[in-house]
């Protein structure tokens, strides 16, 4: 088995960050004044969300995400990933726990140097690519030559070149949500979250935007966040995966695929990518037959 490791809840606590898959990233960081640990970039701990005083969502959640590093999560629908996304993101509230990046409390805002990808395509269907790339830019202050290259720079990594002009209308599915990407990439964000990005594409176009996410992942040097309901997708471009219970989401597992990091969709011809997958695989079954008896027992 390669490099396959998995451990159960509790989420461990990796201090040093000394158990990350055979290519290490360099982290530049060593344990600071601010007590965050050599490699931990950000982190949630006891993170809860109940909405209203009935619907708990998630949680508690303890989560260590490591600089540079690349985790999926995965779970059944409804187990509270957008929910857990939103409140790292700061844009929702936790009802309990915090939340820290690069050691600052994150609460109330998206801090700087966090970027998010929705699942819905957010383009603006009024402005040109070019614009819509250069919208977040602009907002920020940004104007002028380095705005420009910015813009130029991810239009062009993100092989929207022939559409700089275009209206996303004039696009497809793939396309406009590259132009979404593009537009987190401009921001240059050290962290990027994304909910299901890949979730309204077919599933060649899919492929094809994992690819394009690692060599953005490794182009960027950032830690990559990404919620998806596909297995296959988080087996192929995680370092780490989370698998969620069900409501109030929690994590059951965390799988170490050990991938190099030139890595590309072409893992999933590899053995090692079925060992993974079946593991997914086999805690998510679990954990569905765990809530279906349960449900039965309330209905019963
Ligand atoms: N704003 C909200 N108000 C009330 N309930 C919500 C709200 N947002 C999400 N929920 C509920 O919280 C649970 C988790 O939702 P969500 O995080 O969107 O799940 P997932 O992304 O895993 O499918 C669901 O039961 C959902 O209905
Ligand atoms: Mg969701």
């Amino acid at each position: 088995m390669r490099g396959l490791s998995s451990e159960r809840a509790p989420v461990p606590q990796d201090p040093a960050g000394a158990s990350h898959p055979a290519h290490p990233i360099p982290f530049g960081r060593t344990p600071g004044s601010n007590g965050l640990a050599a490699g931990a970039h950000a982190v949630m701990t006891g993170v809860t969300r109940i909405f209203g005083s009935a619907v708990h969502a998630l949680g508690p959640v303890d989560l260590e995400l490591r600089r540079g590093e690349f985790f999926s999560i995965v779970g059944p629908s409804g187990c509270g990933k957008s929910t857990l996304l939103d409140v790292l993101a700061g844009l929702s509230a936790p009802t309990d726990g915090t939340i820290t990046f690069e050691g600052k409390r994150v609460r109330g805002t998206v801090p700087d140097g966090v970027g998010v990808v929705f699942q819905e395509d957010a383009s603006f269907p009024w402005l040109t690519v070019r614009d819509n790339i250069g919208f977040g830019l602009r907002r920020a202050g940004f104007r002028g030559p380095e705005a420009e290259d910015r813009v130029r720079h991810a239009i062009d990594f993100m092989g929207l070149n022939d559409f700089a002009d275009a209206y996303p209308n004039q696009l497809s599915g793939g396309m406009r949500q590259r132009v979404c990407i593009a537009r987190t990439l401009v921001m240059r964000p050290r962290l990027v979250l994304l909910d299901e990005p890949f979730g309204a594409l077919d599933q060649q176009t899919r492929l094809l935007m994992g690819d394009e996410l690692l060599r953005l992942w490794r182009a960027s040097g950032a830690t990559v966040l990404l919620i998806t309901h596909a297995l296959d997708e988080a087996a192929m471009l995680s370092d780490r995966i989370g698998v969620m219970s069900s409501r109030p989401g929690r994590f059951i597992e965390i799988v170490e695929t050990g991938w190099p990091r030139d890595r590309t969709s072409a893992i999933a011809a590899e053995p090692a990518f079925g060992e993974v997958t079946t593991r997914l695989w086999n805690t998510l079954r679990e954990e569905s037959l765990k809530a279906m008896a349960s449900q039965r027992r309330v209905a019963g």
